[in-house]
């Protein structure tokens, strides 16, 4: 059987960063059985308690109630998803943040990766008229997600961020805005904020004028928020989100703590949420409602509000914080550099003038069972050949304690021993 005859097949079946990263991550879980692995790699929420007990509540309120119980496995929801659930999203953006909402202004899809793959398909590639759009990613490095949803070559164009760098061994990527103009066939702008892999939070200046640029250009601006505001809230510092008829807002309640449910979010004019419910009703009938019906009292009563910034933030703050304190001091004398953990779970480690590619790091990582993330996955869209995407890996600081201090001292060791070889 030759699966890859048609187009379709091909574009499927072709090796993406996506598919090897989510193939790492089932593998590195069978290989634990067996050796020890240290996963620092993937995108796992971290598992804690005191948010899981109110899901277990959740869980035991919905199997005693029949009503609920049905919207969460019993029915299908409408096609752009769980009513209830939209409504009391749509009501408290509306009170939280004073934006014009009704649940037309919301769907709902299988996970916000699949939001992407709509939107991005519905804003860039081939158009009606015969010309063709990309998908403006104006802060590279950025999610490796975005890399290979587009249905054609070609839909992505990165600008590379500007670097400062701080007296403490931290830096932050800034908005490059001379040039972003310039940059021709734009149909959407998108960012991700808090921004995987780096954590960096693009202020609200920044944001601002990236709509302004959107908008001047009468393409929407896309604002990917599965780590920030309005939840989970893993955003340290800038709070405030901005929305309007031309910004696609996407949400996700995986970083909650319930990946597994598979419930992205999108808040945009009705005309987007039009498009999101038509694919959602021909691809798939409608998205799930598990995660729906778990979260929406908790969204109207204000409880989840509460566990975000008394619960969720502070373990991931303090989390990263100890993720830092542990790398200072395995990798004294080495040059390492840390952006500033702003937001999101993730640690962006760059070592400048690293002596071995980012990738070559993470393979000899990989044979001692300690996974993460090489760097130059993350520059989707960027055709200049920056150094920099060499010199960088991301982690995952959020993981079991022992496996991030395990692991940092293996990333400390290898990169000692690459610029030992090098001096040698
Ligand atoms: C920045 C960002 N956006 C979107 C997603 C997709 O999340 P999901 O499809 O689980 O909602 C992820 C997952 O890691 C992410 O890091």
């Amino acid at each position: 059987m030759k699966l890859a005859a048609t187009k379709f097949g091909e574009r499927i079946l072709r090796p993406t960063g996506a598919l090897e990263l989510m193939t790492d991550l089932g593998e590195a879980v069978q290989l634990a059985t067996g050796r020890t692995v240290h996963m620092l790699g993937g995108g796992n929420p971290a598992r804690i308690p005191a948010l899981e007990a109110v899901y277990r509540r959740r869980l035991r309120e919905i199997a005693g109630d029949d009503a609920q119980l049905g919207r969460f496995a019993a029915s299908y929801p409408a096609p752009a998803g769980d009513h209830a659930f939209r409504v009391a999203l749509a009501e408290t953006l509306a009170l939280k943040y004073g934006w014009p909402l009704t649940e037309r202004n919301v769907a709902l899809t299988s996970g916000s990766q699949t939001a992407f793959t709509v939107l991005f398909n519905l804003f860039a590639g081939e158009c009606a008229d015969g010309s063709y759009k990309r998908i403006l990613l104006p802060v590279a490095p950025e999610y490796i997600g975005y890399a290979d949803v587009g249905l054609s070559d070609g839909m992505l164009v990165a600008q590379r961020a500007a670097i400062e760098e701080f007296p403490d061994g931290f830096f932050k990527y800034r908005v490059q805005f001379e040039g972003l103009e310039a940059i021709e066939d734009v149909g959407a702008v998108c960012v991700s904020r808090p921004t995987n892999p780096s954590g960096n939070v693009l202020t609200l200046d920044e944001l601002r004028r990236l709509e302004e640029l959107a908008r001047a250009r009468a393409v929407p601006l896309i604002i990917d928020a599965a780590y920030g505001e309005p939840f989970p809230g893993i955003q340290f510092v800038e709070p405030g989100l901005l929305w309007n008829e031309n910004t696609v807002l996407c949400l996700s309640l995986s970083k909650l703590g319930l990946p597994a449910t598979r419930t992205g979010i999108v808040v945009a004019h009705e005309e987007v949420i039009e498009a999101l419910t038509a694919f959602n009703a021909t691809a798939s009938l409608a998205p799930g409602a598990t995660g729906a019906v778990i979260v929406e009292p908790l969204l109207r009563s204000g409880e989840l509000e509460a566990l975000c910034a008394e619960t969720i933030r502070p373990y991931y703050a303090a989390r990263s914080s100890e993720a830092v304190e542990r790398l200072r001091d395995a990798c004294r004398g080495l040059p390492l550099r840390i952006h500033r953990p702003e937001g999101a779970f993730f640690l962006w480690l760059w070592f400048p003038g690293l002596p071995i590619t980012s990738q070559e790091l993470y393979r000899r990582l990989k044979a001692r069972g300690v996974y993460v993330l090489s760097g130059h996955h993350f520059f989707p869209g960027l055709a200049d050949d920056w150094q920099h995407r060499n010199e960088c890996i991301r982690i995952n600081a959020s993981q079991a304690p022992e496996s991030v201090a395990a692991g940092v001292l293996a990333i400390a060791e290898e990169v000692r021993r690459a610029v030992a070889g090098a001096e040698a």
